[in-house]
């Protein structure tokens, strides 16, 4: 198969990326190693900047996202029993965000890319790269058993913090930067009426929890955990009552628990591989970073690498100028650097650090108290979340 450009993973990346191209007319082929279903079965973060919502409606994928997303002008930190209103839009000057799940974007993407009739194939088995130097490279994979190979002028490694992409990258050229953190979330999924009609971050002494949701209906809910507990071990009414000893007493009240759809624990990573190109090879979203999920920049960071990176495919296709592909490295990292600040950030105020010092403690407890104090830092706070400008 020849194709202009070989896309290496169906996640939101390179569903979004593939649209894109081929509504401008650049050919394009995802290769997937999962299945649909399976794609579609990872729960993650709901939260998107306008930005990434200006770009599914550019993908033409935003139609139900129109419908069914929810605009949130604000959400809640508290800090004990106090409750401090975050005004997203009052501190920036009309911004908001729009609550709507990966999940559903996701199906969106796929749904947009099979009425599109783009190729997209899935479990395609041991996808490998070659000839990135060359003058074209080449991506073989096998299906079905049989071997294949996808001929092409770039390939975008969009395969997620577990593909194959950047380990093309020769290990010399390629400088990763990362922290662990000492804990993970807990997260149910239910189907029970949200607790609040707005997020609401918790900082509390046993740790931090978040009430999020997916629509009126249906709760998305963490709670800091270790992160080599035993999944087995929590069950649902366990977790409702430590989700409610975390709230303050009004919402605790108010919290309706009900049967969890989905329980899993995710690990907490920063994480950024530089450079996101080598040769005819181009990484974007969590192949080339990763964030802790506090603030929810994950879908969204992978939305702006994938603005840089098909408008800079546009313009060497359309216009015959390769200058942005030759920034897009620099350009994507500028952005991704500030949320890789950010999420790491809002992370360090709001969890419990198990090897805190007391002095970590007092600053920390400063800092809660500055941010929900001072305007200045309260806004600060909002431009980052509603997303910066790409
Ligand atoms: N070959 C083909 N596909 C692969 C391979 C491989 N070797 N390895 C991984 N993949 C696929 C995965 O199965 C997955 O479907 O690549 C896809 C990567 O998708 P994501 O992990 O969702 O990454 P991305 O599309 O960049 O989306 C970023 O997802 O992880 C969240 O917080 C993150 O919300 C952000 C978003
Ligand atoms: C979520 O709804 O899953 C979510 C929301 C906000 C976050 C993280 C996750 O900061």
């Amino acid at each position: 198969m020849r194709t202009q450009v070989a896309i290496i993973g169906a996640g939101p990346s390179g569903l979004l990326l593939s649209q894109l191209l081929q509504l401008q007319g650049v050919d394009n082929v995802v290769l997937e190693r999962r299945t649909g279903e399976y794609v579609l079965g990872r729960i993650r973060a709901g939260v998107l900047e306008q930005g990434a919502v200006d770009l599914l409606h550019e993908a033409r994928v935003g139609a139900r996202l129109a419908r069914e997303g929810l605009a949130h002008e604000g959400f809640d930190i508290c800090v004990g029993d106090r409750r401090h209103r975050i005004d997203l839009k009052g501190l920036t000057g009309g911004k908001c965000v729009t609550v709507y799940g990966q999940t559903e974007v996701t199906k969106d993407l796929m749904d947009a890319r099979a009425a599109l009739g783009g190729t997209v194939v899935y479990e395609a088995q041991d996808v490998a790269l070659h000839d990135l130097g060359g003058k074209a490279a080449r991506v073989t994979y096998r299906r079905d058993g049989k071997a294949a190979e996808v001929v092409c002028d770039y390939v975008a490694g969009c395969d997620g913090f577990h593909g194959v992409s950047r380990g093309a990258i020769p290990k010399d050229l390629l400088r990763n930067y990362e922290r662990v953190y000492p804990f993970g979330w807990l997260g149910v999924l239910s189907d029970t009426r949200p607790v609040s009609d707005e997020l609401i971050y918790v900082h509390h002494e046993r740790g931090f929890a978040l009430c999020s949701m997916r629509s009126m209906t249906r709760s998305r809910y963490y709670i800091q955990c270790e992160f080599d507990e035993d999944l087995e071990e929590w069950t649902d009414d366990r977790f409702w009552d430590e989700l409610r000893r975390r709230l303050p007493p009004d919402a605790a009240a108010a919290l309706q628990a009900g049967p969890a759809i989905e329980k899993s624990i995710a690990p907490l990573r920063s994480f950024v591989a530089e450079p996101m190109r080598y040769q005819r090879l181009f990484l974007a979203g969590d192949a080339a970073h990763i964030v802790p999920p506090t603030g929810a920049k994950g879908l969204n960071l992978a939305a702006s690498d994938i603005y840089y990176l098909s408008r800079a495919l546009i313009a060497h296709y359309k216009e015959n100028r390769d200058d942005l592909l030759d920034a897009y490295s620099q350009t994507a990292l500028r952005r991704v650097w500030k949320a890789e600040r950010f999420s790491w950030w809002m992370t360090t105020l709001l969890h419990r650090f198990p090897d805190a010092s007391a002095f970590d403690r007092r600053v920390q407890e400063a800092e809660l108290d500055y941010v929900t104090g001072s305007v200045a830092a309260r806004t600060a706070l909002a431009e980052n979340y509603v997303g910066l400008p790409y």
